[in-house]
């Protein structure tokens, strides 16, 4: 085994392996009873999952975080573009293939109250999970003990304490623990949780944050974590992405995306996020176009060019009607990009351009 490499259950497991790959991935939702108008939810997103790693994915509302996640979990089927599982290209819809890919891609969502059965206790949720993914053990002891194992993973313990009650016999931050269990149930590599904190009280959001970051460790999960809030991307994520209006526009390490941020979007998030600790730097308000009403565009008529232009202060002629594709951001960490024209090379050979 080389560095890097661990075993879980038996098997082997390279941290930083990719899992899931979206590539141009694509959903236009039809509106209206006469055909041809759509809202264009997520135009051309690509991303990487690997295991052992969060990444973020951060945007103001309506951007499509969540869509991109229903899409990755096959739960919608997509307009355009391909999902790969370990680079083999997959589409499912139900049946037997779709449990198959369920069992290695798991969601959680933002209220876990909603997606609790009020009806039915702890143990009722954990033990039909288990059952559905061929991991509930074998005869009544093998169940007990699959159960009990699962709520360690989530720190309820003893398990006992848990098992019977009922989902409003919990609090907000016990019952979305509840919810990671039952994902947890299909011993899964890739984890999508969307806005998994943003419901439950500020004073138990970290824990249930840190609870994600170390399952990430220890079952080596590839997790996307899908937050309004860019602060938290620095402190939790490995990768941060930065979504506009259906597009992906700036992506890298999270360090440098949080601390170095070189779309205009991203510097607006990260001027209006109260994190007290970040760099400014030239992150500063007054950069802000006068005219920005703070409202996104219209998916059903996105603007063309740069969907972010007309509420961009750095808006250049192209920008209108050019799509910026991604550019590397120079002097920043490896693998930082930005979908802006600000950072297009200089046409090659003009004078002095020697250097
Ligand atoms: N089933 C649907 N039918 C039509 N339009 C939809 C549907 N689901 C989402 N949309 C639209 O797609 C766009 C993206 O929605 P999505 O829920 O993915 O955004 P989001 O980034 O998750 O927002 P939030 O932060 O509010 O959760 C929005 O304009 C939304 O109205
Ligand atoms: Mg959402």
């Amino acid at each position: 085994m080389t560095a890097g490499q661990t075993a879980t259950e038996g098997q082997t497991v390279t941290v930083g392996q990719t899992v899931l790959e979206a590539d141009g991935l694509t959903k236009h939702f039809p509106v209206g009873r006469r055909g041809g108008r759509v809202v264009h939810a997520v135009d051309d997103v690509t991303l990487t999952l690997r295991r052992g790693r969060v990444t973020a994915l951060v945007g103001e509302s309506g951007s499509g975080k969540s869509t991109v996640a229903r899409l990755l979990a096959q739960l919608y089927p997509r307009t355009g573009g391909d999902i790969r599982l370990h680079g083999e290209s997959v589409t499912v819809r139900r049946g037997r293939r779709f449990r198959a890919y369920a069992r290695r891609v798991q969601m959680i969502f933002q209220d876990p109250f909603a997606s609790l059965n009020p009806t039915h206790t702890i143990r009722y949720h954990l033990t039909r999970a288990l059952r559905i993914h061929g991991n509930a053990g074998e005869g009544r002891a093998g169940l007990e003990q699959a159960l009990t194992e699962l709520l360690g993973k989530v720190s309820l313990t003893p398990a006992e304490r848990y098992l019977d009650k009922y989902p409003h016999e919990l609090s907000g931050g016990q019952r979305q623990r509840v919810a990671i269990a039952r994902a947890l149930a299909a011993d899964p590599e890739a984890l999508l949780a969307d806005e998994p904190v943003s419901m439950l009280d500020v004073s138990i959001r970290l824990g249930v944050l840190n609870l994600l970051a170390e399952l990430k460790e220890r079952l080596h999960l590839a997790v996307l974590y899908i937050t309004h809030d860019i602060a938290s991307a620095r402190y939790f994520a490995d990768d941060t992405l930065v979504m506009y209006a259906g597009r992906m526009v700036e992506g890298g390490d999270s360090e440098s995306v949080t601390q170095h941020p070189a779309h205009p979007y991203t510097r607006l998030l990260i001027a209006s996020a109260p994190d007290p600790d970040r760099i400014l730097g030239e992150v500063l308000p007054e950069e802000l176009n006068d005219e920005d009403t703070g409202e996104p565009p219209s998916l059903i008529a996105p603007p063309s060019g740069c969907r972010f232009h007309p509420r961009c202060p750095a808006a250049m002629e192209r920008c209108h009607d050019e799509l910026p594709p991604r550019f590397d951001v120079p002097d920043s960490g490896t693998g930082h990009w930005a979908a802006c024209w600000l950072y297009a090379e200089p046409a090659a050979g003009k004078e002095g351009d020697a250097a």
